[in-house]
């Protein structure tokens, strides 16, 4: 029986803002050197890379964004779509001329990550990646309740109601993918950005965007070539998957092994979906140590 590590609930950063396509984004930014950039998923913020930032910042400039509509960005009138996300995360790239990027990405921001790096692979020095879409999904890969609530999310209607009027995303879905439980000022934190029923639309967009059995084809069709692109990719890989996980279970690992170049695995032990809540310090650590590996 493992036991809870200590986990700081604490979000001890500057905030910083650029204006971007008219619109402001927020970020967070720590050390100096090459950059190393964390992008999250559905529904966290820059919040969900607290306590992995420190082990990594006296080795490189740790930069955390926060998605259009998400975390301390503007919220906008958007489709929220896989492709408006895309603009802004490569705008910001453009506008920080950020060269020489590691990529740190999980969830969405895998999906974001893997389709720049894979367009962009003279930019990037590594690719370090947790519960991330490595290639297309099936509903086989949502484990017991989580394929029928993902179906339900992908139901019209059903899905705007239960994640825009009950919140069911941060209520549920989020401390229900933490193998431990996430203190009440954890979750405040993850709260705070979608207060308001009317900003959750990129929340309940995301699930709607996940490319499952084909749709949408447009998303499908990115991360198809994504996922083609990413088995010749000579970049350093690194995975970091948990015990049961869900988009990175034992399987995917397996595949990982045999189809991804130039890469490590780490098991963190007991993690769900957002293992950055579940062992955020050995996260930081094995990332510092492959992080030194990787600039020699
Ligand atoms: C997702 O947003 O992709 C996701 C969230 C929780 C569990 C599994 C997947």
């Amino acid at each position: 029986m493992s036991l809870k590590p200590e986990i700081s609930s604490d979000f001890p950063f500057e905030s910083r803002y650029i204006q971007l396509l008219g619109s402001r984004m927020h970020y967070i930014e720590e050390g100096t050197g090459d950059p190393v950039l964390f992008l999250h998923g559905n529904p966290t913020w820059s919040y969900l890379w607290r306590n992995i930032i420190p082990h990594v910042s006296s080795r490189a400039r740790c930069i955390a964004l926060d998605l259009i509509g998400m975390g301390k960005s503007d919220k906008l009138d958007l489709e929220y779509r896989f492709f408006d996300h895309v603009r802004y995360v490569e705008g910001f790239i453009e506008r920080m001329d950020l060269q020489n990027i590691t990529l740190v990405i999980h969830d969405w921001g895998s999906g974001l990550g893997f389709h720049y790096a894979m367009r962009h692979p003279e930019n990037i020095k590594g690719l370090a990646f947790m519960e991330a879409f490595l290639g297309p999904l099936d509903w086989d890969r949502f484990p017991g309740p989580k394929k029928e609530i993902f179906q339900s999310f992908r139901t019209p209607e059903v899905g705007w109601d239960i994640i825009v009027n009950q919140n069911i995303f941060i209520e549920k879905v989020l401390p229900g993918s933490v193998a431990w439980e996430l203190t009440e000022a954890e979750l405040d934190h993850y709260r705070e950005p979608f207060l308001d029923p009317e900003s959750r639309t990129p929340i309940w967009r995301w699930p709607n965007e996940l490319p499952i059995e084909g749709e949408p084809e447009d998303v499908n069709q990115a991360v198809v070539t994504y996922s083609r692109q990413l088995q010749e990719s000579e970049v350093p890989k690194l995975l970091f998957h948990g015990e049961p996980g869900v988009l990175i279970s034992a399987p995917i690992v397996e595949w990982s092994l045999k189809h991804l170049k130039n890469f490590e695995v780490v098991n963190i032990g007991p993690g769900i979906h957002y293992i950055q809540e579940d062992n955020p310090h050995l996260i930081g650590k094995e990332l510092g140590n492959w992080y030194d590996r990787l600039t020699g």
